[in-house]
């Protein structure tokens, strides 16, 4: 066992080594190891386009929401909700998670339901409960602002379309990245980098707690599904605005009894699999100490409570996590290493001036 811990620590160190460090001038230079696409180039003009469109109220259906309602640039690109904010009159169904390093999934949404940010940025836009705008609207509302109009023109050498317009949010995206957190700089071989508290946590994340098992990676992530049966909130399930969001979703999705869903089926909602019922993709852990109410419906309030749920074995009936008896002390130094070794420094993003 000891000899397989190790052998995953070397792993976790070898990819995390992989990471490129902050010598980043100004959070618009874009990071030369996050993964571009070959159809999307990064360009500064890009990625300040897409920073403008990002804060831009205009892309939700009543002008009140932008991307950064729901992904705040303080809260790690989260919004500190157990389940997101939502266009009014409607309900949300999941927790809004950080953008922080998003462009090093391949699997995007708690259920991997999108595979790129370019396919994935008009989603909210269109979204009945998020920002409830219909995309030839987006078109005309963008195409009588001048300022956007040139910047289109200059950029994608044409027109305002709505795939240029999440071409340019992916785009800003791709540089919301963690910078020089202490687990970096730890692995590179700077041992000061981390206190001796965090280092016993460390111990426990790749040794007794099996965290890495899942948590590995540039992202600390396998950026793979598990159904660790987190509970349901009954609140949730008897909010009625939020049983219609949870049936939408999966009628959209060709859940065939969609009209008796009450709980979120996770992954199983994409590809109809046994194995897949319940189970969300593995979040980063980057910036965890700004991210919570935690998992895919925030119903972990705390660190404290995540521990503690992994270490009582997860949620009842799951089959991927064992119990792992952490005493108080282990479990201290397990929310000290989370806290500190995943903690970048700020991005000291400016906001844009929106045209
Ligand atoms: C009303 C709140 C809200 C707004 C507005 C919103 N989002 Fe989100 N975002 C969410 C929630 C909730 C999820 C998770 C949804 C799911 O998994 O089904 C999410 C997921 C994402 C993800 C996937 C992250 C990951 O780790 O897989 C990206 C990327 C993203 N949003 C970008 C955007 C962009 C770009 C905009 C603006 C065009 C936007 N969001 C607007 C709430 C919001
Ligand atoms: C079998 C894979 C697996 C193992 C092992 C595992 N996790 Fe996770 N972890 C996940 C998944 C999947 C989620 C998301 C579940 C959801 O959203 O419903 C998650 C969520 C989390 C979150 C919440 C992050 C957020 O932003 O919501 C934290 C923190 C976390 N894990 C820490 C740990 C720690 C600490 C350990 C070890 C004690 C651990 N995990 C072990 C798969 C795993």
């Amino acid at each position: 066992m000891q000899r397989r811990n190790s052998l995953l620590g070397l792993i976790f160190a070898a990819f995390l080594f992989g990471v490129p460090h902050a010598t980043m001038a100004g959070h618009l230079e874009p990071f030369k190891l996050v993964p571009v696409s070959d159809v999307n180039p990064q360009t500064p003009e890009k990625i300040e386009l897409g920073k403008k469109l990002f804060f831009d109220r205009r892309l939700s259906g009543d002008g009140t929401m932008s991307c950064a309602t729901c992904h705040i640039p303080d809260l790690a690109f989260t919004d500190g909700q157990e389940i997101s904010f939502s266009y009014p009159t409607t309900k949300n169904w999941r927790n809004a998670p950080t953008l922080i390093n998003v462009a090093f999934f391949r699997n995007l949404f708690h259920d991997g339901r999108v595979t790129s940010l370019e396919d994935q940025a008009l989603f909210p836009v269109m979204s009945s409960f998020e920002m409830n705008l219909n995309l030839d609207y987006l078109e005309e509302k963008l195409r009588v602002v001048q300022e956007y109009v040139d910047a289109f023109r200059k950029i994608f050498g044409g027109a305002i379309t709505r795939e240029r317009v999440a071409m340019a949010i992916a785009s800003f995206e791709r540089t919301l990245v963690s910078v020089n957190a202490p687990i970096d700089r730890y692995l590179k071989g700077d041992k000061s980098a981390l206190s001796a508290d965090a280092i016993k946590g460390y111990e426990i994340f790749t040794g007794k707690g099996k965290c890495i098992e899942c948590h590995y990676g540039v992202n600390l992530s396998d950026d793979k599904f598990h159904a660790l049966h987190i509970q349901e909130n009954p609140d949730h399930q008897k909010d009625p605005r939020i049983t219609a969001t949870r049936r939408f979703v999966a009628k959209v999705y060709h859940y065939e009894d969609y009209a008796n869903l009450s709980e979120d089926p996770g992954r199983y909602l994409i590809t109809k699999d046994n194995k897949d019922w319940k189970a969300f993709r593995t979040p980063t852990l980057r910036e965890v100490a700004k991210t919570a109410p935690y998992m895919h419906n925030g119903i972990l309030a705390t660190l404290d409570e995540v521990i503690d749920f992994f270490d009582g074995g997860g949620g009842q009936g799951n089959t991927a996590i064992k119990p792992i008896n952490l005493n108080t002390e282990e479990k201290k130094y397990l929310k000290v290493f989370l806290i500190e070794a995943m903690s970048g420094e700020d991005l000291k993003l400016t906001y844009p001036v929106i045209p």
